[in-house]
């Protein structure tokens, strides 16, 4: 038996365009998202996930992105029904002319604002997958997108939310933290990404510098007093 993802017509009126529309972010396949993953986390953790079968589950991918994780997960279980949402008109294209090339049947992708979704069209789920939104978003959406679990996943249903933690998280968020006070002034899309690679380029340039002579004067560590 496979399942049917809800019609096209269920969702509410197109969002408008985002940044994402004009740069795109390219996807690539997360294997720790792959609902025979989750499965096997899940029991381990001693829970009864459902269903025993993993190949005919039931996916819902919240920010799909371009489609690249779910149209993975679709081409190795053919017999599960997938259903990716995302606000980016761009990616949705993407990864619905992606399904198209590849003859995927099993999987269906929709333009939609989480915070939009109507939940009494979207039915139950056996595994609910979001990566790379909830440390990126405002605060209503991401309890909008733990409502969406709560009121989505089936009994013994499993989600998968990914998010930014320390001490892994330092790093980037040094650099990110660079780039963003670089750019703290621009408001357009395509500044912004001037600035945020002008940022990194200089960044770079100040590693090199082991003096720290491109530093500000008052930027440089004083001695430590002698005891
Ligand atoms: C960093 S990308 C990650 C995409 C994909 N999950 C991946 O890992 O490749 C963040 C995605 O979240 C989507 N997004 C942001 N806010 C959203 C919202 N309110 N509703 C639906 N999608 C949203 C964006 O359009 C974008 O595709």
């Amino acid at each position: 038996m496979t399942h049917t993802p809800p019609p096209a017509s269920s969702l509410p009126p197109t969002p408008p365009p985002t940044p994402y529309d004009q740069f795109p972010y390219r996807g690539r396949p997360c294997t720790e998202s792959h609902p025979s993953r989750l499965y096997t986390a899940a029991v381990l953790l001693g829970l009864s996930p459902a269903p025993a079968a993993v190949d005919r589950c039931r996916v819902l991918e919240l920010a799909c992105g371009d489609g690249s994780n779910l149209l993975s997960i679709a081409e190795s279980l053919p017999a599960a029904s997938c259903l990716g949402i995302d606000l980016a008109a761009r990616h949705i294209a993407t990864a619905q002319a992606d399904a198209a090339t590849l003859g995927l049947k099993n999987v269906r992708f929709m333009q939609g604002d989480l915070l939009a979704l109507d939940p009494k069209e979207l039915g139950e789920f056996d595994y609910i997958i979001a990566h790379g939104l909830y440390s990126w978003v405002p605060r209503p959406v991401q309890d909008r997108l733990l409502s969406l679990c709560k009121q989505h996943l089936a009994p013994g249903g499993v989600a998968f939310i990914s998010y930014n933690v320390l001490p892994g998280w330092r790093v980037h968020s040094i650099l990110r933290d660079f780039m963003m006070f670089h750019t703290h002034e621009q408001t357009d899309p395509r500044e912004r990404l001037r600035g945020a690679r002008e940022a990194l380029t200089l960044f770079r340039e100040l590693g090199k510098s082991s003096s720290g002579e491109m530093l500000p004067r008052r930027s440089r560590c004083r001695p430590a007093p002698s005891a």
